[in-house]
C-alpha cells in the first residue's frame, strides 16, 4: 500500500513523501461508490452454462461465461477494492471483503463467479497495517533468503505452505512472486525479490509461485517492471536500454512467467521510458503478450493506474486497490469510455476473459476457499527448513562454527536476540502467532511496524548448550558488550538492518552496530556475527570477526533455524543470490537512489557481471557460501548436440558431515561481446552424505547464450567458441572447458516449455 509515513529513520523520509498517493478521492460510501454498478443481490441458484463444464479448456469456459455476462458484470470483474478500511480517505471496505486484506473483487452471484479475495504476499498471509485485528500466520524467510537456498524444492515447498494458509484464510489470490532484479543493493524491497541474476531469480520465484498455485489459487508475479528502487516509486522513470532489459530485468520475469504460468502479473508503480508501467503497451502488450504469450491477466499495483483509455488499450485488465488511484479509472470513467467507444466493448470482453480464464485454470471455481484450521506445527517445520537452507555462511575462520562443546561461556549480544528475529516492513508483513516480540520500535505505523517474530535465538542457544553459561547483552553499550565478550569463550553478535516497502536503505547495518561489532571483535576473536538484513550490507569489521552467518529475515522459526546452524544440527548450504560490495563506491551508481529519471547506465551488467566487467573484487561474490563439510566438483564435460549446450560433471562430499553443494555453471563467448565476462547458465543443489558422490547433468537455456537483437526482434547466438565454467561462486571457477556453437537465432516467442 502507499500510505504516508509518520516517523521514519534516515533515508526514509524523502522516499516516503513521494510514496504518498495522489490527492484523495471524494469520500466514499459503504459500499464504496466508484461509479460501479451495484449488482442486484441474487437469491436464486446461480445460472449454469458451458462454463461449468470442467472438460472444456479454461479458454472455452471463459468464452462461454463472458458471452453470458452483462456489461455491468464484466465491469465488476475488472475493478478491485482495497480490502481494509482506510480512515484517512474516509474509505470503508466492502462488507464482504476479508478484514485486513489487500484486495477484493465482488462475486457475481447470478453466474456463480466467486469473489476474488486478495492477500499479500511472498512470505505468507499478510495483514494490512491499518487493520485493528491482525491475522496471525506463518512467515517464510524473506524471498531473498529463499533465493539464497538455490533449492527449487525449498522454494516450491514454501510456496505450497503459504498458499495453503492463504486458502485456509479464505483467499484465492495471493499477491506474491516478486522478481524485480536486485540492481540496487539499497532498494528497500530487495528482501521481497529473488536477487541479481535473471536465471536464479526467475527460477526460484517461479517455483514459489508453482507451490502457491498448487493450492488452486491464483498467484501474481510482480512488480512488472524495472521497479528496482523505492525512492520516488510512484513517479520515478526507469531508463534501461531495451536490449539490455531483455537479458536482465525482463529475462527474470520471462523465465519466471513461463516456468510458473501465474494467473496474474502485477504492473508496477514506476514509469518505464517515461510511460507508467500500468499503461505501457510495450511492456503489457508487445513484450508480455506478443513475445512471451502470457495468458493470465494484468492487475495494477495499488494506486499504480493513471488513466482509463490509455491503460485499457495498453493492456491493463484489472484496476486494483480503489481508493488509491486518483480516480476510479476502471469504474465510472471506464463506463463512460465504453459508452463513447473510446474503449471498445471487445477490450472489456478480453479483460474479463483473461481474469476468468486464470480463475478456471487454477480451479478457483471448483475449489472455493473458506476459513479452515491451519497446521501451524507442520508449517513451522517448512519455514525452519527454508531458513536453514537459505542462510549463507560467509566466513568461518579456523572452524569457529559449528560451535564446539568446549564453549562453556557463550555471550549473545544485540539484535533483540533475546526476543526474536527481524521481519521486513510494508504490505508483505506477516503477523506471527503470538504477536510482535519487540513492540513499540519506531516506526510503529506504515511502513512499520518494525516487527520481530517471537522465535528467540537466545532461548534456542540456551536449549542447545545446556552445559554452558549463556549471557546476553543488548548491545546498546559497546564497552559493556566488549567486556562480556572478553570474559567469554565464544561470542555471537546479532546484527540487523530493517528494510521495507516505500523507502530505500543505506547499504549498512542500522544504528551503531558496526561500532558494536568492531568493539566486540577486538575483545574476542572468537566472534560470530549473525546478520538479519534485507540485502547486502558493508562489513567494515570483517577482519575482526571469526565467522559471519547471513540469516536474512529468517521467518517465524528463524531463532531455531539459526541455533541449528550455529550448533551444526543443520549444515549451512545457502549461496549468495547477490554480490556483497565492500562499499557503495564499488556500485555502478554510488550516489543514493534518487527521484525522476533513474538511468541504469550499467545496462545488463548487473551484480557479479558489473564486478567482473570492471575487475572489482567484492567483499563476497555472488554464489559464495561455505559449509561444514567439503565438496569437490570435477570431471566437467560439455557437449552441444543440435546446438543445445549440456554439461556433465560429478560432485563429491569429501568431508565428514552430510551437506549440500551448489555447483554453478557459468558461460562466456571466448571472443567476448556480451554485457559481461560471464553469465550464470545453470545451477543445481546436491545433497550428499559424507563420502557420497553424484553425477550431474545440466542443460543451458539457449537464451542465456544469446544477446537480444532489437533491430530484428529476436535472440541471436553468435557462432564460435564458448567457455563453460564449473564454479563454486562467481569468483571461484573450478574447471573450464570449451565448446563450439553454431550461429543461431531464436524468435522472440521462443520458450523453454
Ligand atoms: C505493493 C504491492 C502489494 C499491494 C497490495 C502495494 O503497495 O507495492 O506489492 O501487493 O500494495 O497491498
Amino acid at each position: 500500500m502507499t500510505f504516508r509515513v509518520a516517523a521514519m529513520p534516515l533515508l526514509l523520509v524523502a522516499a516516503a513523501a513521494s510514496a504518498q498517493v495522489a490527492a484523495p478521492p471524494p469520500p466514499s460510501q459503504t459500499p464504496p461508490d466508484a461509479g460501479m454498478p451495484l449488482l442486484p443481490a441474487w437469491t436464486k441458484p446461480a445460472l449454469r452454462g458451458a462454463w461449468n463444464d470442467i472438460r472444456l479448456s479454461p479458454d472455452a469456459r471463459a468464452t462461454a461465461l463472458v458471452a453470458a455476462m452483462t456489461r455491468d458484470e464484466k465491469q465488476t470483474l475488472v475493478f478491485g477494492y482495497f480490502g481494509t478500511d482506510f480512515p484517512r480517505l474516509q474509505y470503508h471496505a466492502p462488507a464482504d471483503a476479508h478484514s485486513g486484506s489487500a484486495g477484493y473483487v465482488p462475486a457475481i452471484a447470478r453466474l456463480g463467479i466467486p469473489a476474488q479475495h486478495q492477500t499479500d504476499a511472498g512470505v505468507g498471509v499478510a495483514t494490512q497495517g491499518g487493520a485493528p485485528v491482525k491475522r496471525e500466520r506463518t512467515a517464510l524467510p524473506s524471498n531473498l533468503a529463499t533465493a539464497a537456498s538455490w533449492d527449487v524444492a525449498i522454494a516450491r515447498a514454501g510456496g505450497a505452505m503459504i498458499g495453503d494458509e492463504a486458502r485456509r484464510s479464505g483467499f484465492n489470490v495471493m499477491l506474491a512472486g516478486g522478481v524485480d532484479l536486485l540492481r540496487e543493493p539499497r532498494n528497500g524491497r530487495n528482501f521481497e525479490y529473488g536477487g541479481e541474476d535473471p536465471l536464479l531469480a526467475g527460477t526460484m520465484v517461479a517455483e514459489q509461485v508453482i507451490g502457491i498455485q498448487s493450492n488452486h489459487i491464483v498467484s501474481t508475479i510482480k512488480h512488472y517492471a524495472i521497479n528496482d528502487q523505492e525512492t520516488d516509486r510512484n513517479a520515478g522513470n526507469s531508463v534501461l536500454d531495451h536490449s539490455a532489459a531483455r537479458v536482465s530485468d525482463l529475462l527474470a520475469f520471462q523465465l519466471a512467467i513461463e516456468r510458473a504460468d501465474p494467473g496474474s502479473i502485477m504492473c508496477s508503480y514506476n514509469r518505464v521510458d517515461s510511460v507508467y508501467a500500468c499503461e505501457n503497451s510495450w511492456l503489457l502488450t508487445e513484450v508480455l503478450r506478443s513475445d512471451w504469450g502470457f495468458r493470465g491477466y494484468v492487475m495494477s499495483d495499488w494506486g499504480a493506474t493513471h488513466s482509463t483509455v490509455a491503460a485499457a488499450k495498453a493492456g491493463l485488465d484489472q484496476d486494483s486497490g480503489f481508493p488509491f488511484d486518483k480516480e476510479p479509472y476502471f469504474g465510472r470513467p471506464l463506463r463512460d469510455a465504453l459508452d463513447h467507444g473510446a474503449v471498445p466493448a471487445a477490450r472489456l470482453d478480453l479483460m474479463a476473459h483473461r481474469i476468468l480464464r486464470a480463475l478456471f485454470a487454477q480451479g478457483v471455481f471448483e475449489r472455493p476457499v473458506s476459513e479452515q484450521p491451519i497446521d501451524y506445527a507442520a508449517h513451522a517445520a517448512v519455514t525452519r527448513a527454508g531458513a536453514e537452507a537459505g542462510a549463507v555462511l560467509l566466513k568461518n575462520e579456523h572452524g569457529l562454527l559449528p560451535l564446539a562443546a568446549s564453549a562453556k561461556r557463550i555471550a549473545v549480544i544485540g539484535g533483540h536476540a533475546d526476543k526474536g528475529v527481524l521481519a521486513g516492513g510494508g504490505s508483505s508483513l506477516v503477523y506471527p502467532v503470538g504477536g510482535n516480540a519487540v513492540p513499540g520500535l519506531q516506526p510503529t505505523i506504515w511502513p512499520g511496524p518494525i516487527l520481530y517474530y517471537p522465535s528467540s535465538p537466545l532461548d534456542e542457544i540456551k536449549r542447545q548448550a545446556p552445559g554452558a553459561t549463556v549471557r546476553y547483552a543488548d548491545g546498546s553499550d559497546p564497552a559493556a558488550a566488549a567486556a562480556l565478550a572478553r570474559d567469554s569463550d565464544v561470542v555471537i553478535v546479532f546484527a540487523t538492518q530493517w528494510a521495507g516497502e516505500s523507502f530505500d536503505v543505506a547499504m549498512a547495518l542500522d544504528g551503531n552496530q558496526d561500532a558494536l561489532i568492531g568493539a566486540v571483535g577486538a575483545a574476542n576473536p572468537n566472534t560470530v556475527v549473525v546478520l538479519e538484513t534485507g540485502g547486502p550490507v558493508a562489513m567494515p569489521w570483517i577482519d575482526q570477526v571469526g565467522a559471519v552467518l547471513e540469516a536474512w529475515y529468517p521467518g517465524t522459526a528463524g531463532g531455531k533455524a539459526i541455533a541449528n546452524l550455529l550448533f551444526g544440527k543443520a549444515n549451512p548450504s545457502g549461496r549468495l543470490p547477490v554480490t556483497f560490495a565492500r562499499s557503495i563506491d564499488q556500485l555502478p551508481d554510488p550516489a543514493q537512489p534518487h527521484s525522476g529519471d533513474v538511468v541504469y547506465k550499467e545496462g545488463a551488467t548487473v551484480g557479479y557481471k558489473w564486478f567482473d566487467a570492471k575487475g572489482i573484487a567484492p567483499l563476497f561474490p555472488f554464489g559464495h557460501g561455505l559449509s561444514y563439510t567439503r565438496f569437490v566438483s570435477e570431471g566437467l564435460q560439455a557437449t552441444t548436440p543440435g546446438g543445445v549446450l549440456t554439461a556433465t560433471f560429478s560432485v563429491r562430499n569429501t568431508g565428514a558431515r552430510a551437506g549440500a553443494s551448489v555447483p554453478q555453471l557459468y558461460v562466456a563467448p571466448v571472443a567476448g561481446g556480451w554485457e559481461a565476462p560471464k553469465r550464470l547458465a545453470a545451477f543445481t543443489k546436491v545433497a550428499l552424505a559424507p563420502g557420497a558422490r553424484k553425477a550431474v547433468t545440466l542443460t543451458v537455456d539457449p537464451r542465456l547464450l544469446a544477446t537480444w537483437d532489437e533491430a530484428h526482434h529476436r535472440w541471436h547466438i553468435a557462432g564460435g567458441t564458448y567457455k563453460v565454467m564449473l564454479a563454486d561462486s562467481a569468483r571461484d571457477i573450478r574447471q573450464t572447458v570449451t565448446v563450439t556453437l553454431p550461429e543461431r537465432t531464436l524468435p522472440a516467442t521462443w520458450r523453454a516449455r
